[in-house]
């Protein structure tokens, strides 16, 4: 293992430790100025979708692409990668709902469907999208009112309609009827991509950096978002559920449209290949500094779970 992988490995650990503790500060029971109370089955829903393990790979991406610019505040990073982080889990409980995936394993533990009740499932959704937005706005947060709006939009750009949410519906649209590849690519792009590209535009957006870095940074993202999706189609085929902490051979038995399916594994792992490539060659603008975002495009093409 060279040394690179190693403190990419490390720093991965690190900010997942900083951003679970700071997720279950904010699912504490304590309510906050104006709730008025907090019930208890729902946050401990909550905290089930939300504390539970997980790579945590969207805020690592969101607080490594921030630490690229002298003026970011990591504290800010954090928060706005715990913020995204919870966009992402509510998109994995209402994913795992019988209504879409219809799956009853996450990170090694019960779906919250399963160990909740369905109606439970889709509150403590609704209700980790919204904190999410709650996290970024609140004045403990420390960015400016003007980056807050900033974050604001290109979060709910990101997980809405033209973005996670509407990747989603033509997901399921697509166990019907079979997309072409432009439109596998279209719907990866969104259902997948759209959080990965928010979360390292977000970082150059909390910085205050300027528009070409905000620019180059939203297209690694936009590649590594591509070769998440491609990576965890190829994973679902071939890797062990244990291992995935999910079930396995599940889009082959729902007839999910990927580019595994059509293309083949030899021909994913190339295009792997090339995303990363093509992710590491955008960095290079930022030099030695971005050598932990070279490494996670890797751990990403190449990633095991
Ligand atoms: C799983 O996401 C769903 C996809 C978008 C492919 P992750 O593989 O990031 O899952 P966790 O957060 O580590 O559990
Ligand atoms: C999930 O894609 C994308 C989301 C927006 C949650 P999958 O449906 O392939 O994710 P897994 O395999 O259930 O984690
Ligand atoms: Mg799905
Ligand atoms: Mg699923
Ligand atoms: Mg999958």
């Amino acid at each position: 293992m060279s040394a690179r992988y190693e403190e990419f490995q490390a720093r991965l650990g690190a900010n997942a430790a900083a951003i679970e503790a700071t997720l279950s500060t904010m699912l504490s029971p304590q309510i906050r100025h104006d709730e008025i109370a907090r019930p208890e089955s729902l946050l401990a829903a909550m905290r089930h979708g939300a504390l539970n393990g997980g790579k945590r790979l969207r805020p690592f991406l969101v607080i490594e692409t921030a630490a690229l610019f002298a003026g970011a505040d990591r504290k800010a990073a954090l928060r706005i990668g715990a913020a995204l982080e919870c966009v992402h889990c509510y998109s994995l409980v209402h994913d795992d709902l019988p209504a879409m995936d219809d799956d009853t394993v996450r990170r090694g533990q019960p779906t919250v469907h399963v160990a909740f009740d369905e109606a439970t499932a889709i509150l403590a959704g609704d209700s980790l999208l919204t904190l999410a937005f709650d996290i970024v706005a609140a004045p403990e947060t420390p960015l400016a009112d003007g980056i807050k709006t900033q974050i604001v939009l290109a979060l709910a750009r990101a997980a809405g309609v033209g973005g996670m949410a509407g990747g989603q519906a033509l997901d399921l649209a697509a166990e019907t009827k079979a997309p072409d590849e432009a439109g596998i690519v279209t719907l990866q792009a969104m259902k997948t991509g759209a959080l990965l590209r928010f979360a390292c535009e977000a970082g150059a957006i909390l910085a205050g950096a300027e528009a070409g870095d905000r620019a180059t940074l939203r297209r690694y993202g936009e590649r590594i978002g591509l070769a998440y999706q491609i990576a965890d189609d190829l994973l679902d085929l071939t890797a062990d559920a244990e291992v995935m902490g999910k079930a396995t051979g599940k889009d082959a038995r729902r007839g999910k449209a990927t580019l595994v399916s059509r293309r083949g594994q030899d021909w994913a792992r190339t295009r792997l290949d090339e995303l990363a490539a093509e992710a590491e060659a955008l960095l290079s603008p930022f030099g030695a500094r971005a050598g932990i975002l070279v490494e996670a495009a890797h751990f990403i093409a190449n990633r095991r779970n």
